[in-house]
Formats: structure tokens, C-alpha cells, sequence
């Protein structure tokens, strides 16, 4: 579908921020792919036909045997290229230049002394600058290949950036997609832009209307179930689906009992009411919180609700008398191919349970309509679909709900009592404007009891532990400096507001070697 728009393509050598290059390109309004550096051969990359190629960084050294290279035909095409850290090194190397370790590694906040005017720095970066960018290489090109010139120059890279502007090749030794390169944006825009002749022609709006149509393709005159949870991915699809579909659509609700203060009515109201979607909402918090009786281990009740999940979708979906297509949440980052920079397998810290995730078992066909965007850009069309605010800003909240915020067995009871420390906590972090400068804020009811004194009264209740985290992508955060009166605050409502809680604690672990959820 996105065949029509002007692209680029990324191949990955493996760095950590492979990711933010394409988030950068897409926010320059380019579509972009990101692939395996040993998944391009020419054919696939003639039909992708890009307008450019952007070589990432990566973890190896060019200097080690058997360092990944890219496919010579990239040089080749006529196409623009620029190198990125080890990109350009391995661009270098393999054009003729050469490539050493050197003593002065360069790590974090650099800076570039720019001495010759190039296309990529056009309008950002003039002549004689100094400028900050973010460094992250041992290795340095030392030699340039025929054709290539100096632009900038750093006290660890004398080829801090690089240009044959004759084939349209340019280096880069730093990394322009971080935020810590200040006008790093700006240099890949001019690369896409200026350099490629991409249009910028990648938006929300265009996007919701050829995928509009190319769901009405793909489903014809089928039915379409989609699992809606009331977070953002499942909203967005739901009333896109709709939108192309209308009641061929129907919605499924599964509500374990385990969700915020509110949020099942809202869900409801807005899908339901608002939207007029069909929607089943099947109220199974019996089943769920009767299964999860008696067991207190994290990994288990993640298992107990994914099983019991599934089997409530079943039923309601086979009440619906069946249908042909599973419509999925799936975003860009979960289909990018990745390549591997040890090649063993991971471990298994959490076994992940969410509405996306619905096994495809179920024999029908699978509509993603979410399958090319990056999570900000399912955000933007979310509010180009006109969601409220507070399902599209909404934080993250995990498949099992609050099931993982109450270590040891999970009950009714409990689950009542979290939700009136939580509210607490959000409507004050609302209050104070802090919760989109938050990535995550929740409370965790403890299974301790501790001692209190209220008025001249003896208290025995149970503690609680607040979490507030930052994050981008919720694989490393950090908890959120609060200033101490705000914290006080908040636990002094908490221990006045919510009977049967007498204590506060401030969870200050950061991720890793913490992770964001207690289990
Ligand atoms: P952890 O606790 O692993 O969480 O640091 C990272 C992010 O993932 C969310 N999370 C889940 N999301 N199903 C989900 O859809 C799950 O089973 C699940 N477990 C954790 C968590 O809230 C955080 O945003």
C-alpha cells in the first residue's frame, strides 16, 4: 500500500538505535523500511525501489574477519547512500578507504568542527561551526576512498562526516538519529529531502485513507473480530476497521476485572456509544479472579489469564457464529526482521500477554492495519480518527492488568482497594500536568501490613509502593524524579482516602536491572 509514497531503505548492521533512524525519517514524512543488511539482494531492493539507502551503526568492528558487509550492489544502483558510524566505516572500506582501532574511542557528547560546506549539513550546519553530536565508536576511517572529501572533522575522527557528492555518498561518524545530535533530525531530512528528492509525502492523513481502502480490499464481504483492550494500538485499528468496514466489524471486550477505576465504562462508552461500534463486552471477572484463586506465582497468573483470554475470545467469537478475519494490533517494531548481535536465544524474563497477541490457531485470516507504523505515528491517527485524547495519550497497561501489581494471590477485594491508591495517584499526576512527561505511573498493593497510628488509633493495614517510570520504549527506564512535597501529597491522601492502606513507598529502581511491572 505504501508503494505509491517516496522511501527509503535502512539496512541494519545492528545498532541499538536502527529504529530511530526510520522514527526520524517518518517524522521528515518519508516511508521507510528497515532490513537485515543480509536480506537485500538486488531484486528485493529494485521492487522496494527506494530513492535512497542508509547504511546503520552496529555493534561489530570492520577490522575483526567476517565483519558484516553491504552488498556491493548498494554502490551500484545510482542510488544515494549515507553511512551511519559503522556504515561508514564499512562504505569506506569497501570503496577503496580504510578503517583502524584507534586509542581515542569516543563515547557520548562529541563535537564536529565543520570545514567544508556538503548537501547534508545545506541550511543546518555552516561552514566553520562547531556543533554537539553523540558519538559512540572505537574504530575511525583513516584513509577516504577516491572521490570522497572532508566536511567535519572531530578530535577522535578526522572524517567526522564525508561526501562524494558526484555518486551522491555521504558519512557519517556520529549518530544523527539521537537526540543527543541536536540538529541530527534536520541532516537526515536534508539526506531524504534534498539529497533523495523524497516529497515528504508519508502522512496520518494519506494513511488513513489507503489503508482504508485496502481493508475493504482484503476483507471484501467477510466479518472481521478485533480484540479490543482499551488501550491505543487495539483502539486505533477498531475504529479504523470500522471505518472501512463498518458492522462487518464487531469487537470484543473481554473484561477480566482487572482493569483501571472507569475503564471498562469508558471503553464501552466510547466504542459502543460513540463510535457505534458492535461491541461485545462480556464481563468474565468472575472466571478470571475465580482461576486465580490460591496462586501467587507472577508466571502463573500471567498463564492462568493468557489461557482463560483466549478461551472467553472463543466463546464469544463462536456466539458471533464465526468469522473470517482476526483483525491485530501488530506494530512496525514487532515485524522489523532483527539481526542478531550474539545469535543465541534470550531468556524469557516475563511471558507477555496482550490483546495483539491472540494466536492465529484460530483459523481465520489476520488483518493488520497497524502493521507499518511506529507506536507515535498509531498516536497521530489516532487523533486523526478523531479517539479522545485519553485513550490515545493513555500510558501503557499490560495484557493481565492489575493482576501483576498485586504480588501474592490476586482477589476481588485486593483489586478494589489498588484501584482507589491508583486513582490517587493518577489524579494527581494529572493535576500537577506530569502525566505525558511520564511513560508509566501505577500503584502496587504490597502484601505486608504494617503499623500506623491514626487520631489515637493503632492501625495494621497494608502498604503500597507507587511507580512512575520514563522511558521510550519501555525495554530501559528510570524512575521519575518527583519532588518530595508532591510525594508527600500524594501518600498523605492515599493513607486518609483509602481505608485499609497505611503506608507509602516510592519505588526509585530503574529498568534494568528492575523491571517496570513488580512481576
Ligand atoms: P516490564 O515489566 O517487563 O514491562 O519492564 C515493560 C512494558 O511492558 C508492559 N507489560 C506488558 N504488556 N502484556 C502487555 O501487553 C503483558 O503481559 C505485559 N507485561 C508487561 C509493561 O506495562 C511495560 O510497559
Amino acid at each position: 500500500m505504501a508503494q505509491q509514497h517516496d522511501r527509503i531503505l535502512i539496512l541494519d548492521f545492528g545498532s541499538q538505535v536502527t529504529q530511530l533512524i526510520a522514527r526520524r525519517l517518518r517524522e521528515a514524512g518519508v516511508y521507510c523500511e528497515i532490513w537485515p543488511f543480509n536480506a537485500a539482494p538486488e531484486s528485493r531492493i529494485a521492487a522496494f525501489a527506494p530513492r535512497g539507502i542508509i547504511l546503520s551503526g552496529g555493534p561489530a568492528s570492520t577490522t575483526e574477519a567476517q565483519s558484516p558487509r553491504a552488498p556491493d550492489h548498494v554502490f551500484t544502483l545510482g542510488l544515494p547512500v549515507l553511512g551511519i558510524c559503522y556504515g561508514q566505516q564499512a562504505m569506506c572500506l569497501q570503496l577503496g578507504g580504510s578503517v583502524e582501532g584507534h586509542d581515542h574511542r569516543e563515547f557520548g557528547r562529541a563535537f564536529v568542527d565543520v570545514v567544508e560546506d556538503s548537501a547534508l549539513t545545506q541550511g543546518v550546519w555552516a561552514k566553520g561551526a562547531r556543533e554537539q553530536v553523540w558519538m559512540s565508536h572505537g574504530d575511525r576511517v583513516t584513509r577516504l576512498p577516491d572521490g570522497f572529501r572532508t566536511v567535519a572533522t572531530s578530535d577522535g575522527a578526522p572524517y567526522a562526516i564525508t561526501a562524494d557528492e558526484a555518486r551522491r555518498f555521504f558519512g557519517v561518524q556520529f549518530h544523527p538519529e539521537v537526540v543527543h545530535t541536536p540538529h541530527g533530525a534536520a541532516l537526515l531530512r536534508n539526506f531524504a529531502h534534498a539529497i533523495c528528492g523524497c516529497r515528504g509525502d508519508w502522512t496520518m492523513a494519506a494513511y488513513r485513507a489507503e489503508m482504508v481502502e485496502k481493508i475493504r480490499r482484503q476483507v471484501g464481504k467477510g466479518r472481521v473480530v478485533c480484540g479490543l483492550s482499551g488501550g491505543v494500538d487495539s483502539s486505533v485499528a477498531a475504529v479504523l476497521l470500522h471505518e472501512a468496514i463498518g458492522d462487518q466489524l464487531t469487537c470484543i471486550y473481554v473484561d477480566h476485572g482487572l482493569m483501571r477505576a472507569n475503564e471498562s465504562e469508558q471503553v464501552v462508552a466510547t466504542f459502543r456509544d460513540r463510535f457505534n461500534i458492535r461491541l461485545v463486552h462480556r464481563d468474565a471477572s468472575d472466571l478470571f479472579l475465580g482461576q486465580l484463586s490460591g496462586i501467587t506465582d507472577p508466571e502463573a497468573k500471567r498463564k492462568v489469564i493468557g489461557r482463560l483470554f483466549i478461551e472467553v475470545f472463543e466463546e464469544e467469537q463462536a456466539k458471533l457464529g464465526g468469522a473470517d478475519f482476526l483483525a491485530q494490533g501488530t506494530l512496525y517494531p514487532d515485524v522489523i526482521e532483527s539481526v542478531s548481535a550474539t545469535g543465541g536465544p534470550s531468556v524469557t524474563i516475563k511471558s507477555h500477554h496482550n490483546v495483539g497477541g491472540l494466536p492465529a490457531g484460530m483459523r481465520m485470516q489476520l488483518v493488520e492495519p497497524l502493521r507499518e507504523l511506529f507506536k507515535d505515528e498509531v498516536r497521530i491517527l489516532g487523533r486523526e480518527l478523531d479517539i479522545p485524547e485519553a485513550i490515545v495519550g493513555r500510558h501503557p497497561f499490560p495484557g493481565p492488568g492489575l493482576a501483576i501489581r498485586i504480588p501474592g494471590e490476586v482477589t476481588r477485594e485486593k483489586a478494589d482497594l489498588l484501584r482507589r491508591v491508583d486513582t490517587v495517584f493518577l489524579e494527581e499526576i494529572r493535576g500537577a500536568g506530569l502525566y505525558d512527561a511520564i511513560w508509566q505511573a501505577f500503584a502496587v498493593l504490597l502484601p505486608v501490613r504494617t503499623v500506623g497510628v491514626m487520631g489515637d488509633g493503632r492501625t495494621y493495614d497494608q502498604a503500597c509502593a507507587l511507580r512512575a517510570v520514563t522511558s521510550t520504549d519501555g525495554m530501559t527506564a528510570e524512575f521519575y524524579p518527583f519532588d518530595m512535597g508532591f510525594l508527600g501529597r500524594v501518600a498523605n491522601r492515599i493513607v486518609n482516602e483509602v481505608r485499609g492502606v497505611n503506608r507509602v513507598t516510592y519505588d526509585i529502581t530503574s529498568k534494568p536491572p528492575g523491571t517496570i511491572e513488580w512481576e
